[in-house]
């Protein structure tokens, strides 16, 4: 039987995964509440792992050694790097990388990690279903690259250098993180984000009014994409 692990950086993201399953028991780890339950008919533990690639792949790699989950799904916001992309409309990771990661010094290529894949592959059935979900929503839905690093990005050449370095989709700050953690525990996963803002000079702008509306779509798309795959 399936048990599905849902990550959220932020209250926003989580609330409504929160509100729509039944909780069953809540477990605090590294300051972290992990709620177990069942969301539709899925049994589930969600989780706010705080912002940034360190917090989300302690909460990932809680999942996996404390509550054993069979699947992992990121859901939340996350800043266009894609022209034709509206807010408001969905990325589905075809795969994830680091855009912040540098050995270079070493020979290493922008982006890798020694000893680790240039890119985390999502999980193709988890692609499809979530894919699914999302256009159930009336959403444009794009399945592609997802880049990761820890920084908020509202500025136009760090946006355009992040995507020389990746042609990502969208950027955010720990998909990546929680697709390292679940390779490494062989764990299949797919990251679902909305656009929240384009992630140029307009997205400090962008982001209050419509991150709301972003992790609300998200969360419609988690209680389908869940009820999917149990
Ligand atoms: N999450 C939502 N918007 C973002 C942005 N512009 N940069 C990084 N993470 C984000």
């Amino acid at each position: 039987m399936s048990k599905i692990g849902i990550i959220g950086a932020m209250e926003l993201e989580v609330e409504s995964h929160k509100a729509q399953m039944t909780v069953t028991n809540t477990t605090t780890r590294a300051n972290m509440e992990f709620y177990e339950g069942v969301l539709g008919s899925a049994n589930v533990v969600v989780v706010r792992c705080g912002i940034g690639k360190v917090n989300a792949a302690i909460g990932a790699q809680i999942l996996c050694d404390c509550f054993g989950v069979t699947h992992i799904v990121n859901t939340g916001i996350a800043g266009s790097l894609c022209a034709e992309q509206n807010i408001g409309d969905m990325v589905v990771s075809s795969d994830v990388w680091h855009h912040d990661f540098d050995c270079m010094a070493f020979g290493y290529p922008m982006c890798r990690i020694p000893g680790m894949p240039q890119s985390f592959a999502a999980d193709e059935n988890m692609i499809a279903l979530a894919r699914q979900a999302a256009e159930q929503t009336g959403s444009a839905v794009r399945i592609g690259r997802i880049a990761s690093g820890d920084q908020f990005v509202a500025d136009q050449k760090l946006k355009d250098q992040i995507i020389e370095r990746t042609q990502a989709l969208c950027t955010e700050m720990e998909g990546a993180a929680i697709a390292q953690t679940a390779y490494r525990n062989g764990i299949p996963f797919v990251i679902l984000r909305c656009i929240s803002d384009k992630a140029d000079n307009s997205a400090e702008m962008d982001y209050p009014s419509f991150e709301a509306m972003a992790a609300q779509r998200c969360a419609q798309v988690a209680i389908a994409l869940a009820n999917a795959l149990n």
